[in-house]
């Protein structure tokens, strides 16, 4: 990670106002690490607060919220972030949205799904290249010919698939709802689209439910959480006595059953707050500790996150360069009849997750 540079004129804000700005940055950031070995401090802090001020200063005259995934850096989170959690949260937030513009600081196939439980606002992606290899790897045409194979299979797509996967598939899931979903659904053959590794998790899941599903899937797999190994664990429990290992569905069968918690990124900042331990391995993506170390700083984390390359492609200037004059490639665009398909298996999804 390392601090944005502001190209603002100074003097765009009082000084009254960027101090104001600082320390409202200090305060949320103060124990983050903003590089490996330093921490956000009050100069940090200043460097980026007339960038912030103006971004907010957008999002009043517009009209416009900003969505940011748990995995962005966290000066967007806690700087200019009006809701920040895990896919299922921001796209409940999206669908109850007034907002004129959605800024989507995550990746693109997140901010389709914001365009598609919005329509009607205008939904921007800091930055297109923000892809995911999960979504990546499969098309709306591969599900097509899957379904052909297998008719009498209930099509599922998890969250992380391009809008075209979407409006060929029965309903969609998240890492949070997955299981219970699945476990409702009528028919005993699942084609689950695109997560290999998560599919694995399904299967292991609904057998210790005692629930009797065929679980067919494609070959996806995420690029941060395929790379974690029981190895990895077992080394980490050696040398931290007490550890707790904290996993998502995005990882290996054998990494999940050696966690002590495999869930959503929402489900497991939840667990780290609620469990005292002296040490925590976070097996997922590193923005999910930065989130910790700001909302929980006594926790303590012993490194071995990775960084999803996408993720980081979002950032401050590029936000506002969102806000402030969007590129048509940075719009988000749908056609509506599938559009309108894509709705139906989220609004299933909705209609399928257990309220708390
Ligand atoms: P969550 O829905 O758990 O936040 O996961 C999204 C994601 O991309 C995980 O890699
Ligand atoms: Fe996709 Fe993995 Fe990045 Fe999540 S962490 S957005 S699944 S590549």
């Amino acid at each position: 990670m390392s601090f944005p540079v502001t190209t603002l004129e100074p003097g765009t804000f009082t000084p009254a106002e960027l101090e104001g700005e600082t320390d409202r940055l200090f305060r949320a950031l103060m124990s983050v690490d903003c590089e490996p070995g330093r921490r956000w401090d009050y100069a940090a802090c200043r460097r980026i607060a007339p960038l912030t001020l103006e971004i907010n200063r957008l999002k009043r005259e517009q009209n416009a919220v900003i969505l940011a995934h748990s995995y962005v850096e966290p000066e967007i989170i806690y700087g200019v972030g009006d809701f920040k959690g895990d896919s299922y949260f921001l796209s409940l937030k999206a669908r109850e949205s007034k907002a004129d513009k959605i800024v989507f600081a995550g990746v693109v196939f997140m901010a389709e799904t914001a365009k598609i439980l919005s329509p009607h606002a205008t939904v921007v992606v800091p930055d297109r290249g923000s892809g995911c290899s999960l979504a990546d790897s499969i098309t709306g045409a591969d599900v097509r010919r899957l379904k052909g194979l297998y008719p009498d299979a209930a099509v599922v797509c998890y969250i992380n698939s391009t809008a075209e996967v979407k409006a060929e598939s029965d309903v969609c899931v998240t890492s949070g709802n997955v299981y219970d979903i699945i476990a409702q659904l009528p028919q005993s053959r699942i084609l689950f689209v695109p997560d290999r590794l998560m599919a694995d998790n399904v299967r292991a899941e609904l057998k210790r439910r005692g629930v009797g599903k065929e679980i067919i899937a494609s070959d996806g797999t995420c690029i941060v959480h395929d790379r974690f190994t029981a190895a990895d664990v077992a080394a980490a429990r050696a040398k931290f006595p007490g550890l707790r290992v904290v996993a998502h569905p995005e990882c290996t069968a054998e990494v999940a059953a050696v966690a002590d918690y495999v869930g959503s990124t929402g489900g497991m900042m939840k667990y780290v707050k609620n469990t005292p331990a002296p040490y925590f391995l976070m097996l997922t993506e590193c923005g999910l500790v930065g989130r910790l170390q700001v909302e929980d700083p006594e926790k303590r984390f012993i490194g071995g996150c990775r960084l999803c390359p996408y993720m980081k492609l979002n950032s401050l200037e590029k936000v506002r360069q969102a806000l402030a004059t969007p590129r048509p490639d940075q719009i988000v665009t749908l056609d509506d009849d599938l559009r309108r398909r894509a709705a139906h298996a989220i609004e299933r999804m909705f209609e399928l997750t257990p309220k708390p």
